[in-house]
């Protein structure tokens, strides 16, 4: 059965599972890929019907450069999801940027290598060229945007998104020419998935949750507090569900 009118989500870290989620059932797919992230929950969020994803996996155990983006992303696709809203835990690196805001990117610098980055790589598929200008879709950023208007969240509207290769943090040195880039949050998931929605002609927009400063800002001059992130973490999540039961209601 297919899920036309869901909205796919896919959770990050400190959103592996969501408790508010009233589960009506799981698909377990596979794809031309490999399989997906972990089987698709399917249920409802306030008056959203949602597929859900873990992109670490149900148990938090793949690592950012190890997820089968394409398998994930083709998966949501399968079960029939035309808009995916993408969570993701990042660092901030403009001073707008602080520790417990939730952001609404607009742009992407990608600094990933060695991943699985599209679909037509002239094997699978043949080779095509897609536009990536406004790498997340305009609609269901507004969508989102009105979202967290109505559950009362604050979002910082716009951001350039950069994606690092993690799984460790970044060094204060790269964070600087992040910055001096343009770079104003930094993460390690959005790339590729960003471009595979695109190239699947998803719409496809991003909640960033930014959990603590990037290396070498705010107070993290000498380094950066991994329980400060999880504490950060649990409580915007809780920002980010309102903001996605509100989905449903917002049209
Ligand atoms: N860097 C990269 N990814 C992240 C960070 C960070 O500081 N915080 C959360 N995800």
């Amino acid at each position: 059965m297919k899920d036309q009118n869901a909205i796919g989500i896919i959770g990050g870290s400190g959103l592996d599972r969501v408790e508010a989620l009233t589960i009506e059932g799981s698909k377990t797919l596979d794809t031309p890929y490999g399989a997906p992230s972990a089987p698709l929950i399917r249920g409802r969020l306030g008056n959203s019907s949602v597929l859900f994803l873990p992109r670490h996996g149900s148990d938090h155990s793949i690592a950012p450069h190890r997820i089968n983006y394409r398998a994930n992303l083709w998966a949501l696709q399968a079960a029939g999801v035309r808009e995916v809203v993408a969570v993701a835990t990042v660092g901030g690196i403009h001073p707008r940027m602080a520790a417990g805001s939730l952001v609404l990117p607009d742009q992407i610098i990608d600094y990933t290598w060695g991943r699985e980055s599209t679909y037509f790589d002239g094997l699978a598929q043949p080779l095509q060229h897609i536009d990536f200008t406004r790498p997340f879709s305009a609609v269901l950023r507004e969508r989102l945007r009105r979202a967290a208007e109505l559950a009362g969240v604050l979002l910082v509207e716009g951001g350039v998104y950069g994606a690092t290769q993690g799984p460790r943090l970044e060094t204060a040195a790269e964070i600087g020419r992040m910055a001096r880039d343009g770079a104003d949050l930094v993460g390690m998931t959005g790339m590729p998935e960003a471009a595979l929605a695109r190239e699947l002609g998803l719409e496809y927009a991003m909640l960033a949750v930014v959990v603590n400063a990037a290396a070498g800002c705010g107070d993290n001059l000498e380094a950066i507090s991994l329980q400060q992130i999880h504490e950060t973490s649990a409580r915007v999540m809780k920002d980010v569900l309102r903001v996605l039961m509100a989905l449903g209601e917002g049209g």
